[in-house]
């Protein structure tokens, strides 16, 4: 995929979960990319992505050429017995999506999750990699994107993980809050990935669109931050950026029960986004940094 398009016109971009935490960093992200793009934000209050008369509606008016799916049921915990939302959102909804995008030849660019996999590789998992999940939520992930397959539209599935940013929940937040009341930290080290800037994906997905017209069926690609770490580093490195005090201890995943599996090993191979499309990844710390230097700022 080495062609880049470039066009006179300006291509109208609809972002929906707008108001997520990949939402929002595409739209800071957005502000300051050329006026090649129109953007057209959307979370469910102005649009719910599981109405797709509504979704049909949209793409006509606005006459959307590119879809980018920052929507999802996130809640991997509560998916395990919130399945019917979970499925909904995850799976129904995308597959709306997919039928719509097919039908308008609109492009769908859709983020999936390391999830997929269970877990059980030893070597990062390529794009080619079957998918197994091993939760609610990471089957109905792997649902939409078959979905997407099954449909025959123009699609970008791009998959991330251990996604983090200045905005909404995630584990940055929860490990800064926590090293400001408590005097240890048990993290589990013995699950490994890579954590993920949600700033970096849309900065990465942003770039993605200038490949929009040469995408003809289904591509899937992998977006992480550079490296391979566990739970306890990345803890660890999150307190020692902050100079926080607190003691961050090592523990089993035995340890930590939770509601849902959680893969042992979910790092990707980011050979295909690279090689093919161009895109340069920061490690996994650089970018660590400038997200809890933000964060210390608030
Ligand atoms: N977070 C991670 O660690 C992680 C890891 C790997 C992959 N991913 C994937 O990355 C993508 C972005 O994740 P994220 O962390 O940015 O998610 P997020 O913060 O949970 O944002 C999802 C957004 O979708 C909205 N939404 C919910 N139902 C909707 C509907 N029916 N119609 C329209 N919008 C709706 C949510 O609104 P409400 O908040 O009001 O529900 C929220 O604003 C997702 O596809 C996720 O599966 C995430």
């Amino acid at each position: 995929m080495k062609q880049e398009i470039s066009s006179s016109t300006v291509c109208p971009v609809w972002v929906s979960g707008a108001n997520g935490q990949l939402g929002r960093c595409i739209r800071d992200c957005a502000a300051s990319t050329d006026s090649r793009y129109r953007f057209l934000f959307t979370d469910i209050a102005e649009l719910d992505i599981t109405d797709g008369e509504a979704v049909n509606r949209f793409l006509v008016e606005n006459r959307v050429e590119v879809i980018i799916n920052a929507a999802a049921y996130t809640a991997v915990d509560k998916a395990e017995t919130d399945i019917a939302a979970a499925t909904l959102l995850n799976s129904s909804a995308v597959a709306g999506l997919a039928q719509a995008a097919r039908a308008h030849n609109t492009l769908l660019i859709h983020i999936s999750t390391d999830y997929v996999f269970d877990g059980e590789a030893t070597v990062p998992y390529t794009v080619e990699s079957p998918l197994h999940p091993i939760s609610v939520y990471g089957a109905t992930k792997a649902a939409g994107e078959e979905a997407i397959r099954a449909s025959g539209c123009r699609a970008l599935i791009i998959r991330t993980s251990w996604l983090y940013s200045v905005y909404g929940h995630n584990f940055v937040k929860t490990v800064l809050q926590l090293g400001q009341a408590a005097h240890e930290l048990r993290m589990v080290n013995d699950q490994f990935g890579a954590p993920t800037s949600a700033h970096d994906l849309a900065q990465a997905i942003i770039s993605l669109l200038s490949y929009r017209s040469v995408i003809k069926d289904c591509v899937v690609l992998h977006y992480a931050n550079e490296g391979e770490i566990s739970w306890y580093d990345f803890a660890c490195a999150i307190v020692e950026l902050a100079g926080c005090h607190v003691v961050v201890a090592p523990v089993p995943t035995s340890a930590c029960p939770t509601a849902a599996r959680r893969p042992r090993y979910s790092v990707l191979d980011l050979s295909r986004i690279k090689t093919e499309f161009g895109i340069t990844i920061p490690c996994w710390r650089d970018s660590l940094k400038q997200v809890v230097e933000r964060l210390l700022q608030f």
